[in-house]
């Protein structure tokens, strides 16, 4: 509330310290001005972008006027809060002025075009002016005019002898979804509240609207639920491991259970406002019947399986069997038991809070990755499907699906699954997350579901963006051109039911909040341009240009983000001789790769790549770096030749 206080306060005098340290410049032509030709750097890229004649230069003293201001307040609070912690200038929060530097206008006759979300942005000499229909649509015109200041703005203190020039432009700009989602797994590892929070501040830089918050899974039941004290006291807590999640040891009777956390009631409170202040949305994700491993462990009786009693939550040890693909073959049962009435009645009891703790108006109930081999054993498995007239397995789980959707909407929600509910026949009112690639999707709004669009392919941030020598090892890969192809709403689809798009944080490998942070961004860029932007704005090498300007930005914030379009992608081959053929391909132009196999560290001065590399007989490594002209923008790759032996295998 600190900085609330400071912006309520009207600034006194102009020749306050902080004013000082901006140095003054002599005059240049307009067409001569850096920052007239400074690249104009916003992501997502806005509908339409008129750059005009001249530059707005910030005074020395900044007033702030909005209409209807009690909506706009944290509109208000973000844009000075950023200027005045760059700048060093007070701004000031004005009803009535002459002539108010800031204008944030909420149109007193709704223009069709802007919508819930969209603003128009003028900067003009002396004025700048943001006009919508609704106060997210300033809100997120206050993001866009934040990424029209230099760079600097992002700064985490006071910085000096900075031109606070923007360039003068017209911008029209409204999203293409209206659900611009994020998801964050704090199942897999926890998350504190601080942290969420933080998460929230960065999507909305970049105009997300929506966190799924997945809030369960076999490592964790990260909420509290009263009635159900065991969820938190055993399920929230597992052995604290370090290394490669689905490799480690299975933790010993003895280890202590001190490892994750969950958010209390209060907490979920705070939160959802400290969204809803942000015009974000929090939908909760209760994942069942499958990856229930830390519910079972709290209440053993909500599994079908006696042996159920010894299950313990999930350290990371392995408990599924992929090898013949999904779905899984569980080692230990980690699914909720469907021929179980008490499932029901805990269900009912969780959602019944779930639905008060947030207001979204969906709740997303999992269904994904349920093996099913420990319910084709089962006596009460059986007699379900008897007495139902069930004649699959993958009947029983849409049976689940079923129940559980009808008690969703029993407490005034609507049913969100992953897309395995369109398995063995879904309700018709049910709603689809579409996450095993495009097809499910474009089925799903064929079939009339509304749906949410989350493919594996381009849009699993939980995938390495770089080399997996670089990266925390996952089993797939996603490169941020990969993720720029990005389009919600694909050929054969009916957009009609395409209702969001949103990418996925799994954390299973993902165990602080700096690696959040490099696994999210540049990636997230990409998708908020694919669902915020129109698809015909779109393209690569402006959109990279706009992410290196961005690098500047987040460096400045002291946001993590990954530098693996630096990178370059190895591919291996034979020749005829059984020789290994290396290849090196950046990801994107104008960089230079220098390379050794003398073990010693390269740098500009090295061999320059131009086309495919034979390894020397005796090399055992291979090193490289990556330069844009003199300066060194990759990161130093050391890459065992055995290592791409194997891969040419
Ligand atoms: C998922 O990635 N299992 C939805």
């Amino acid at each position: 509330m600190k900085n609330l206080f400071r912006i309520f306060s009207i600034c006194l005098f102009s020749a306050n310290s902080y004013a000082q340290s901006i140095i003054s410049e002599p005059e240049v032509a307009e067409g001569d001005s850096p920052v007239a030709q400074a690249q104009i750097a916003i992501i997502p890229e806005p509908v339409s972008l008129m750059k005009k004649a001249g530059t707005f230069t910030l005074p020395e003293n900044i007033s702030i006027q909005a209409s209807k201001s009690e909506d706009l307040q944290q509109a208000i609070v973000v844009l000075s809060e950023r200027i005045e912690t760059a700048t060093g200038k007070f701004v000031s929060r004005v009803t009535t002025a002459n002539h108010p530097t800031i204008k944030l206008i909420i149109n007193p006759q709704p223009d069709a075009q802007l919508g819930m979300e969209g603003y128009k942005l003028n900067v003009n000499p002396t004025q700048i002016v943001i006009s919508a229909n609704k106060p997210a649509g300033i809100f997120w015109g206050v993001q866009s005019l934040i990424q029209l200041f230099p760079v600097e703005i992002e700064s985490k203190e006071m910085v000096e002898n900075v031109k606070w020039k923007l360039p003068c432009v017209d911008v029209i700009d409204y999203p293409k979804l209206g659900w611009r989602g994020l998801m964050f797994d704090v199942a897999r590892h926890f998350f504190t509240k601080e942290e969420v929070k933080k998460f929230i501040d960065n999507m909305v830089r970049y105009k997300f609207n929506l966190l799924h918050f997945h809030l369960t899974d076999d490592e964790g039941w990260r909420i509290e639920i009263k009635g159900l004290p065991k969820l938190t006291e055993v399920g929230a807590w597992s052995v604290q491991k370090t290394g490669t999640f689905g490799d480690f040891i299975p933790p010993t009777a003895n280890e202590p259970r001190t490892y994750g956390g969950f958010y209390t009631q209060e907490d979920i409170k705070e939160l959802v406002q400290y969204a809803q202040d942000r015009f974000v949305n929090i939908m909760p994700e209760i994942d069942v019947p499958g990856h229930s491993l830390a519910a079972i462990a709290s209440y053993p009786e909500l599994s079908c399986t006696p042996d159920a009693v010894n299950y313990k939550v999930r350290s990371g040890e392995k408990i599924m069997d992929w090898s013949r693909g999904a779905p899984p073959l569980a080692l230990v049962d980690n699914t909720l038991c469907p021929a179980n009435e008490k499932v029901y009645t805990f269900l009912d009891t969780v959602i019944t809070q779930i639905a008060k703790l947030f207001p979204f108006e969906y709740i997303h109930m999992g269904g994904d990755e349920a093996p099913h081999n420990f319910w084709e054993k089962n006596d009460q498995v059986k007699a379900l499907m008897q007495r139902e007239g069930l004649k699959t397995i993958p009947q029983v789980q849409a049976y689940f699906e079923k129940r559980v959707e009808q008690i969703v909407v029993s407490k005034g929600k609507k049913f969100m699954g992953w897309d395995e509910i369109l398995e063995g026949g879904v309700s018709p009112t049910a709603s689809v997350m579409s996450w095993r690639g495009l097809k499910y999707g474009i089925q799903a709004s064929k079939d009339k579901h509304n749906l949410v669009m989350s493919p594996t392919d381009f849009a699993y941030l939980d995938y390495m963006q770089a080399d997996q020598i670089t990266e925390p090892k996952v089993y797939a890969s996603l490169r941020l051109n990969k993720a720029y192809q990005f389009n919600p709403i694909p050929a054969g689809a009916d957009p009609k039911f395409i209702i969001g798009g949103q990418a996925n944080l799994w954390t299973e490998q993902i165990f602080n909040f700096r690696q959040v942070q490099y696994m999210l961004w540049p990636r997230a860029f990409a998708i908020s341009e694919s669902v915020w932007s129109p698809i015909e704005k779109k393209n690569w090498t402006s959109f990279i240009d706009r992410t290196e300007e961005h690098f500047k930005r987040l460096d400045l914030a002291e946001i993590k983000y990954s530098p693996a379009i630096y990178d370059p992608v190895f591919t291996v081959k034979r020749n005829a001789d059984k020789q290994l053929i290396i290849e090196l391909t950046p990801e994107i132009e104008g960089l230079d790769i220098y390379y050794s196999f003398d073990n010693s560290s390269p740098d500009r001065f090295y061999p320059k790549y131009t086309g495919a590399l034979t390894a020397p007989k005796d090399a055992s490594m291979l090193r490289v770096i990556t330069y844009k002209g003199k300066q060194v923008v990759g990161r130093l790759i050391s890459m065992p030749i055995s290592d791409l032996q194997k891969r040419a295998k």
